[in-house]
């Protein structure tokens, strides 16, 4: 679907959008601690990064939020971090934070065309990036690309049945602002994988490598303030061709308050953690 002209026509741009709206909402506090910055951290704070780890690249680096979160590590442990991203408002985020310190470098660039060189990564980390990716598997390949054969790769997406019950609170809004194209077209922005299609996706790993695919499922409530402050800034793709913003966000808090308990509106979290370790390390 998505190589026919008539639909790339009104495919909004996932890289555009997180480099001018995304970016701008991204540093928000509250979406650094609530809900998939929460996650995020969860998922770094495990992440067994060792001395060997001479070279850490960030696929999708975004803002830099796993090095922000990584920073004592790194420098306990002499880790040099190099951040990749294709959006240049997230990018010049990331740089003019990270300037004058020499442990880490960025560059443009994106999963499927990494600017490092064959066999040069001693780990991969990558966070809320992966599902992006217009092929899975083109991914892997150039993961395997770069990772030094002792490497390891720690990846954290969102998996199939991510945000249901939301996301058909976002479709309903969507309806009285978007083509039913236009809203099929941002539905089809997303990779919606399960555990073992992951596994088969990462088949260029198979001989040197263990992959692992780990689901996790759990709801988190929040007020509609709370979930914007998350959403906007992660998901800016999904509304980059919506015209009429305000109009579009009096609708979803419409839409979101039908889904409204005690407790506050609910957002299904489903996410993959996947781990790649090296047979011989
Ligand atoms: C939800 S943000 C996550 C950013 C950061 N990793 C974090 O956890 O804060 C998703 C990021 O993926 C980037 N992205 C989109 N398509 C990509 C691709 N094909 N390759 C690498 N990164 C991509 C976006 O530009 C954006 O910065």
């Amino acid at each position: 679907m998505r190589n026919d002209p008539r639909v790339e026509a009104v495919v909004p741009d996932t890289v555009g959008s997180y480099s001018t709206f995304g970016a701008l909402a991204y540093e928000e506090p509250l979406n650094k601690r609530f809900l998939y910055g929460d996650i995020t951290t969860r998922f770094v704070d495990q992440i067994p990064f060792a001395a060997a780890d001479h070279t850490v690249l960030d696929i999708g680096c975004g803002t830099g939020f796993v090095f922000d979160h990584t920073a004592t590590r790194f420098a306990a442990l002499g880790i040099r971090g190099i951040g990749v991203e294709p959006a240049p408002g997230m990018l010049d985020i990331a740089r003019a934070k990270y300037q004058g310190n020499p442990r880490y470098t960025f560059a443009a660039g994106s999963f499927e065309n990494l600017p490092v060189p064959d066999a040069s990564v001693d780990r991969i980390v990558s966070t809320l990036a992966l599902h992006w990716v217009k092929s899975v598997p083109v991914a892997a390949v150039e993961m395997r690309r770069v990772l030094r054969p002792q490497g390891a790769a720690d990846l954290l997406m969102i998996a199939r049945d991510d945000g249901a019950r939301f996301k058909r609170a976002v479709v309903a809004a969507q309806r009285r602002h978007l083509s039913f194209a236009q809203i099929m077209a941002t539905a089809g922005l997303v990779q919606r994988l399960t555990p073992k299609e992951v596994v088969a996706a990462f088949a260029p790993f198979a001989g040197g490598f263990t992959v692992e695919v780990r689901q996790f499922d759990e709801v988190v409530f929040g007020t509609f303030e709370q979930h914007m402050a998350w959403w906007l800034a992660r998901s800016s793709p999904v509304i980059a061709a919506v015209a009429d913003r305000a109009g579009f966000m009096a609708d979803l808090r419409t839409e979101l308050s039908r889904l409204g308990t005690e407790t506050g509106i609910p957002f299904d979290t489903s996410y993959l953690w996947i781990t790649v370790r090296s047979i011989g390390r």
